[in-house]
């Protein structure tokens, strides 16, 4: 597969399915690489309703990439510049899918004239969002019951977009 096969477009109610279901394999599969299985149960936090859950896609400006006709990761882009999600399927990994979503995200964030974008990083995505021109700015703990997670708050400063002439 190369970046070429991948196609992203917004997110619609037919991939609330899938888009929990990457959700759920990303945290439980790939962030297990750096958290222990209690933390990545911790930050599942039990079964998702997905009513709840596409009301919360939908809510924010969700994109999707696709390959081969089927969803492989999202990303999403709130109006203060804020994203939240960026969740890749396991079985579409380290094959540039969670870099070619960030770059979209910078890219309509530059065009709607947004002054920064910021996250909250997992210690597996920290890397790709540092390859998006983030900068770490914080490292946070979280406490989920009796587990903790480490996180980092991330940052990109953006460049002005070029105005309209009057
Ligand atoms: C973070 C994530 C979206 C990256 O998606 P991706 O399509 O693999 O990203 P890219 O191919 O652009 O970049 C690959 C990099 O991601 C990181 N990464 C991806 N899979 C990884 C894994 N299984 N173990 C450790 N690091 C991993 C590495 O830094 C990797 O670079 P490397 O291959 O040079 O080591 C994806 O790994 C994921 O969904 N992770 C679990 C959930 C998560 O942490 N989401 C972010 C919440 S803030």
């Amino acid at each position: 597969m190369t970046q070429d096969d991948v196609t992203l477009r917004p997110y619609t109610a037919d991939d609330a399915t899938a888009t929990l279901r990457i959700f759920e394999r990303a945290v439980t599969e790939t962030a297990r690489s750096r958290y222990s299985e209690a933390q990545v149960l911790a930050w599942l936090g039990g079964p998702r309703d997905e009513t709840a859950w596409h009301e919360r896609r939908a809510g924010a400006r969700t994109v999707v990439a696709v390959v081969d006709g089927e969803v492989a990761g999202f990303t999403d882009l709130r109006d203060d510049g804020y994203v939240d999600m960026l969740f890749v399927s396991p079985d579409h990994g380290r094959r540039g899918i969670g870099a070619r979503l960030l770059e979209h995200v910078v890219e309509e964030a530059v065009r709607d004239g947004v002054a920064a974008l910021s996250t909250h990083a997992s210690k597996v995505a920290r890397p790709v969002f540092e390859r998006a021109g983030f900068v770490v700015v914080e490292r946070e703990t979280v406490h989920r019951g009796d587990v903790t997670l480490d996180r980092y708050v991330m940052r990109r400063v953006l460049p002005h977009a070029p105005q309209p002439p009057r």
